[in-house]
């Protein structure tokens, strides 16, 4: 039997399974600004994004719920996704990824669904603690990971090619983290 991610209300937010009807967020895959900071994108067919709700699918096949969109509650609108990967079972920590369509930037959404997501982790999937990177540049995100209560760590040098140097020159990356013992 597939396994499902948990659906997660917000005030604004429904945090629910990944769709193929999410495909409706290409708009923002296939958007320099919202890659910007990413190894992956921008999308020039749509099929590169069906592909990866693909792989969502897969990953829920194999027990991996912890890929979800996020879906603006009052329109019913998809704004966005955001998960948990690079999980460590063994060590109970994984790495959080999200991203928010442009129109929706600014509103508090990112802040608002990723602390739901960081509670769940804790409460409820046995995790201790939850990291996450960013590009140096990425003052946005960086804000975002501030505010829902984690810490800087350091930088990892040279770490990844990014859509910000056209992925010709590997970027230094920013880890913040937060602990189960600390978040609240
Ligand atoms: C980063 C991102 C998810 C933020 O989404 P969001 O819903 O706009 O985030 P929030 O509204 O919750 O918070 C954004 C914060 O960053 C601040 N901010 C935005 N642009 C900024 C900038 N250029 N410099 C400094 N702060 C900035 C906002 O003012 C806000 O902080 P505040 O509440 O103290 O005013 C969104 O910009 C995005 O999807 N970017 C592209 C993908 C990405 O970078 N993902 C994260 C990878 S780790």
């Amino acid at each position: 039997m597939i396994k499902e991610p948990k659906t997660i209300e917000t005030e604004r937010l429904v945090i629910r399974r990944v769709y193929s009807t999410d495909i409706t967020l290409f708009g923002a895959t296939s958007d320099p600004e919202v890659v910007k900071y990413e190894p992956w994108g921008p999308h020039t067919d749509v099929t590169q994004f069906m592909e990866y709700i693909n792989q969502v699918f897969d990953k829920y096949e194999n027990g991996d719920i912890t890929e979800w969109t996020i879906e603006l509650e009052e329109t019913g609108d998809p704004i966005g996704m955001i998960n948990v990967h690079n999980i460590s079972p063994t060590h109970k920590h994984g790495e959080l990824g999200f991203w928010i369509a442009k129109d929706y930037w600014g509103n508090g959404y990112a802040t608002e669904a990723c602390k739901a997501i960081i509670y769940h982790t804790f409460a409820e999937l046995g995790f201790q603690r939850i990291h996450s990177i960013t590009a140096s540049e990425n003052l946005a995100c960086k804000r975002v990971l501030e505010k829902i209560g984690m810490k800087f760590e350091g930088t990892l040098r040279q770490y990844m090619y990014l859509n910000c140097t056209k992925r010709k020159e590997l970027s230094d990356v920013n880890i913040y983290s937060v602990l189960k013992k600390e978040f609240n």
